[in-house]
């Protein structure tokens, strides 16, 4: 069981003649935090932390971060031990429940994701709606969303709870599949419920009812691998978002839907499509990697380096480097050189050594190689944003129940300091 954060201190705030003490508490990893939990009770004052750049949301047991010293640990487990010995499934289970399934616990949980893995066949003409070309970030989040009309018992017992969950983790798979195939046109290819979670979405992404398709391993063990590295990351935009909608004890399927509006964006899960994008647009402008850096420390066109830089991390992404080792793994495998690798090697090597990243702490984050890897496996640059979307769910899941089950569970409100116009009457 993990400890609780602690009361280890007091802080003093003075503002004018007036002092109060303010607790301090400490995590398990001796993270401090001041609770300003009474301050406007005691001074009529609110705290002011734009973006929430240095503002703690809540207490949490589930994922710790170490920013400074690029640590990542999911319940405990280092993100590299896992990335090595894990598979998805099983990290979901341990993100979700707080432990390590033993054999039979992992079997059950298995087989409840292998018997929700179809969506309701009416559901299936919510895509005729979409337009072929729909982003599919946007059919996943519409489709997520409606499967609430069809599970609205939702979360009455821990039963109920059991189910949802494993409804949303294996259906999430088929929309994000199917989102794909309504792209390029062609039908919808049922779920084969004798093959793992990961061969499964392979199978169902490029499978056709016209042939046998049988996953390669190797890269069914490389989409293990990048859906565990994006399973969690603490409270990040999508997640602090699936957290804030799901206080207002709105359903499960709203709030990951939300999540994922939230994943879609540029800053966020959305790096990883404009990466390629980026790739793509240096590769066509001739290859000059030193013209394009500097037009991004330029900064007129307001154009970022996509897949540099990260809130937390401010010496290096623990997962963008394993991501990087087996994206050289997976593309020898596959027997592929890709032109876009070497942009992206060049980029980081001139980065990586110029003041401008070097001074702001920039180094490249889980988005910058991700994108490289699904392109080998064959998943369009569009779906990028969705594979994250699929990585991420246990973890948003993980949270949803955190928050849920949490003795503080109160709507989220925060406040705000108002600049606006003083009183003023309307004409007469
Ligand atoms: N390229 C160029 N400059 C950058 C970059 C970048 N990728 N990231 C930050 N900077 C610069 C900013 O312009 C700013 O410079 P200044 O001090 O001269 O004004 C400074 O670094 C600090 O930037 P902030 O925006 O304050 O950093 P913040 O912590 O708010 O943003 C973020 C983090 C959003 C990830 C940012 O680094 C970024 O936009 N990166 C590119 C998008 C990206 O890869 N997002 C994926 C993040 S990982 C994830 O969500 C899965």
């Amino acid at each position: 069981m993990t400890e609780k954060a602690t009361l280890t201190d007091k802080a003093t705030l003075t503002v004018g003649d007036r002092s109060i003490e303010l607790p301090v508490i400490t995590g398990t990893e001796n993270e401090l935090a001041v609770d300003i939990t009474s301050l406007r009770k005691e001074t009529g004052m609110v705290t002011l932390d734009p973006g929430y750049v240095n503002t703690g949301s809540t207490l949490s047991s589930i994922t710790y971060i170490d920013g400074e010293n690029g640590i990542l640990r999911y319940r405990g487990y280092p993100i590299e031990e896992l990335a090595e010995r894990s598979n998805f499934v099983e990290t979901s289970y341990l993100l979700i429940k707080g432990e390590l399934p033993n054999s039979e616990e992992y079997e059950k949980f298995r087989q409840k994701l292998r018997v929700h893995s179809m969506i309701h066949e009416d559901l299936k003409h919510f895509y005729d709606g979409f337009p072929s070309s729909a982003h599919p970030m946007a059919i996943l989040s519409a489709m997520v969303c409606s499967l609430s009309t069809y599970y609205p018992e939702a979360v009455e017992s821990e039963e109920d709870t059991d189910l949802t969950v494993c409804r949303l983790l294996s259906k999430v798979r088929t929309i994000a599949a199917y989102s794909f195939k309504k792209s390029v046109g062609q039908p919808f290819i049922y779920p084969n419920n004798s093959m793992s979670y990961c061969a499964n979405f392979l199978y169902m992404m490029f499978g056709m009812p016209t042939e046998q398709y049988q996953p390669d391993p190797e890269v069914e063990k490389a989409l293990n691998l990048l859906l565990i590295l994006h399973a969690d990351h603490e409270q990040n935009c999508s997640t602090s978002t699936v957290r804030m909608v799901g206080s207002s004890q709105t359903n499960l399927f709203a709030c990951i839907s939300a999540g994922i509006c939230a994943l879609w964006g540029a800053l966020h899960g959305g790096a990883n499509q404009r990466v390629l994008e980026q790739l793509e647009y240096i590769h066509e402008s001739g290859g000059n990697v030193e013209k394009f850096v500097a037009g991004v420390k330029d900064k007129s066109e307001g154009q970022r380096l996509m897949g540099f830089g990260h809130r937390v991390y401010r010496n290096h992404d623990p997962r963008a480097k394993i991501i990087k080792e087996a994206c050289h793994n997976l593309l020898n495998h596959l027997g592929v050189s890709d032109q876009y690798l070497d942009i992206a090697l060049r980029l980081e090597e001139v980065a990586l050594s110029d003041e401008y990243f070097i001074e702001r702490k920039l180094y490249p984050n889980v988005d910058f190689y991700s994108g490289i890897m699904y392109r080998a496996m064959g998943i369009p640059t569009n779906m990028f944003t969705v594979m994250f979307a699929l990585g991420r769910l246990p973890g948003w899941i993980a949270h949803w129940l955190e928050m849920r089950d949490s003795p503080d569970n109160r709507i989220h409100r925060p406040r705000q300091i108002y600049t606006g116009e003083k009183l003023r009457h309307y004409p007469a």
